[in-house]
């Protein structure tokens, strides 16, 4: 059996946030800001607006678009750091929001969290165990962010992408794919209060460990060596090279990362998708957010092959190759 994509969805909070905004709230400027990351606005999350709406939202669409209901699903998975709770799991909710009758559970992998969980599922519908898997890549990463820091603050948006994997006799989908995990500094990206190692206490409350800490260059310097290799290995797997990709779709982190994996690719311009002047990083829903923007701009057509790369705290890091088969359409 294979692994196919079948419906899509994405879901996005209405505020936005422009570089405008942040010159009036942190020392940075429109210009700093678009030439180190190309990032114009990103959208953040109001109060009522979490993991599991954005998330559902997103997801119902998927649902339609795959022409399933909630109950032909088999399993929900949901890539997120900034779940609705600490527990019960974000998929756990939106199991019993979107009215489904199936086991449900988060990953975390951080920015690769949605790619951990498209390899995931198809190792079920693979080996012909399910037949309609639901998996949503979310985060509100805004309610973590430090918005008095300009080295992260001015990078992170808010949404919700998600796709249905279906079981597939024809050959196409999920093709090749690999990822990987090196621990051995997780200070490189990481969120230092919140979790059982240091709580949040009446003293550290509202306090800079308690958001988001990076070592930007570092995770720089990672990205740009790890990405083209990722690709490769998933390119290999699918018995497909870097000349055969039609739309590279690179984790929507920063421009000149993307520039960079690009060109080791030798892929040009209208090859590689990049919406990241819109949405910022959006963590585990860069990539399916980035997947339904470029199918509604006709820029995804039948037996194209799609290769898609992030990386991410952990660190954490995954690439898949994927064939669009007439199933999709
Ligand atoms: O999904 C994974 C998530 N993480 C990433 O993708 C992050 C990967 N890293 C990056 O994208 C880049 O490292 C950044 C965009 C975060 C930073 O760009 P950079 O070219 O590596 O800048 P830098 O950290 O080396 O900082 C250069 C200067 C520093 O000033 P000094 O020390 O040279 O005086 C920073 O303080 O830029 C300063 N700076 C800013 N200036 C204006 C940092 N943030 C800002 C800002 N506005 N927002």
């Amino acid at each position: 059996m294979y692994s196919v994509i079948t419906g899509w969805g994405m879901a996005v909070p209405e505020k936005v946030l422009t570089n405008a905004d942040f010159e009036k709230m942190v020392d940075t400027t429109d210009e700093w800001i678009i030439s180190r990351t190309g990032i114009k606005e990103r959208h953040i999350a109001g109060p009522d607006e979490t993991p599991s709406t954005l998330g559902l939202q997103a997801g119902r669409m998927a649902l339609e678009k795959a022409g399933i209901t909630p109950q032909d699903l088999d399993l929900i998975i949901v890539a997120t750091v900034t779940g609705d709770y600490s527990f019960p799991s974000t998929a756990n909710l939106i199991q019993n929001q979107i009215g489904a009758a199936c086991p449900a559970f988060d990953i975390q992998a951080a920015c690769t969290g949605w790619i951990y969980g498209v390899i995931t599922a198809s190792q079920f519908l693979k080996t012909g165990a399910m037949k309609h898997i639901l998996i949503i890549g979310v985060e509100t990463l805004s309610k973590i962010t430090d918005f008095t820091d300009r080295a992260t603050c001015v990078l992170f948006g808010d949404g919700a992408g998600a796709v249905v994997l279906s079981a597939s006799k024809t050959k196409g989908g999920v093709l090749g794919w690999t990822f990987g995990s090196d621990g051995s500094d997780p200070e490189r990206l990481y969120r230092p209060a919140g979790g059982s190692r240091c709580p949040i206490t009446p003293e550290n409350v509202g306090k800079s460990e308690t958001f988001i800490h990076m070592n930007g260059s570092e995770v720089f310097k990672f990205a740009t060596r790890k990405m083209g290799v990722a690709v490769e290995e998933a390119l290999q797997k699918a018995e497909l090279t870097p000349h055969d990709i039609d739309l590279f779709i690179p984790h929507q982190a920063n421009l000149r990362i993307i520039d960079a994996a690009s060109r080791r690719l030798e892929l040009p311009p209208e090859k590689v998708f990049v919406n990241v002047e819109k949405y910022g990083n959006t963590s585990a829903a860069s990539i399916p957010i980035a997947l339904c923007e470029a199918i509604a701009s006709g820029r995804v057509r039948q037996g194209n092959k799609i290769a898609v790369v992030a990386f991410g705290g952990g660190l954490t890091w995954g690439a898949l190759a994927i064939e669009w088969t007439a199933k999709h359409s």
